[in-house]
């Protein structure tokens, strides 16, 4: 008789009243063709989900280090990843050549955490009362980078560098001091940037037309 109500047990479906009365809360694949607000994309169709849109593999490719810094960011954020739409977290993979920097920048929305995979890394950032933190970073260990703060990446290493990094923020965005400061559009006046930096119009040219100003 126990046996048998065992049994019973075992092959009985999970009754329906034991699943989330709204399983729409799990998740909300981004619609990027929707108009975005604060709180990200609006979802697409529950119909129209499938495992696919919780999978990525655009961090799997190493990206091109020809440029003017010798390193590659790749974003896994929510436009890259509509799966992490409203999750609240996000990825980079960054490459770095021999010599690399990622340059001084800010992340606005984000805290990071870089995971070097590969290589060796100098990782630093400055507090808002000036202070510099930094430390030389290898495969297998991670640094924390405090929300908002100025930070950099350097390859100190012999060859290239390998990092991955990850947000508290599905679109962390992000601020590159020497192009924000040296390349916008329209450019910062001159005499801005001579009595911000303390130094000659020349010394502000120069910096100028390396970031297309
Ligand atoms: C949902 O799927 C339908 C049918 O395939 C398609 O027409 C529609 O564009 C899709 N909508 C979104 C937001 O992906
Ligand atoms: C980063 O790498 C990708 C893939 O190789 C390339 O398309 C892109 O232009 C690179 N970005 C920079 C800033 O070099």
């Amino acid at each position: 008789m126990i046996t048998l109500f065992l049994i019973a047990l075992l092959v009985s479906p999970i009754p329906l009243s034991f699943a989330d009365p709204d399983p729409l809360q799990d998740f909300c694949i981004a619609d990027l063709d929707a108009q975005p607000s604060l709180n990200g994309f609006p979802c697409k169709p529950a119909s129209n989900v499938t495992s696919d849109d919780f999978f990525f593999d655009g961090l799997s490719k190493e990206g091109s280090t020809g440029n003017i810094f010798g390193s590659n960011v790749t974003a896994a954020n929510v436009l890259a990843f509509p799966g992490l739409n409203t999750l609240g977290l996000s990825m980079n993979r960054v490459d770095f050549a021999p010599g690399a920097v990622n340059p001084p920048h800010i992340h606005p929305r984000s805290t990071e955490l870089v995971l070097v995979v590969k290589g060796k890394l100098l990782v630093g950032f400055v507090t808002t009362g000036f202070v510099y933190h930094s430390k030389v970073v290898t495969a297998g260990e991670i640094f924390v980078i405090p929300r908002g703060l100025v930070h950099f990446q350097k390859n100190v290493g012999k060859g290239k560098a390998l990092s991955f990094t990850a947000f508290d923020s599905q679109l962390p965005g992000v601020v590159i001091l020497p192009l924000t400061l040296f390349g916008s559009t329209p450019p910062i006046p001159n005499d801005v940037l001579t009595k911000g930096f303390q130094v000659d119009e020349d010394v502000v040219k120069a910096i100028k037309s390396k970031f297309g100003n």
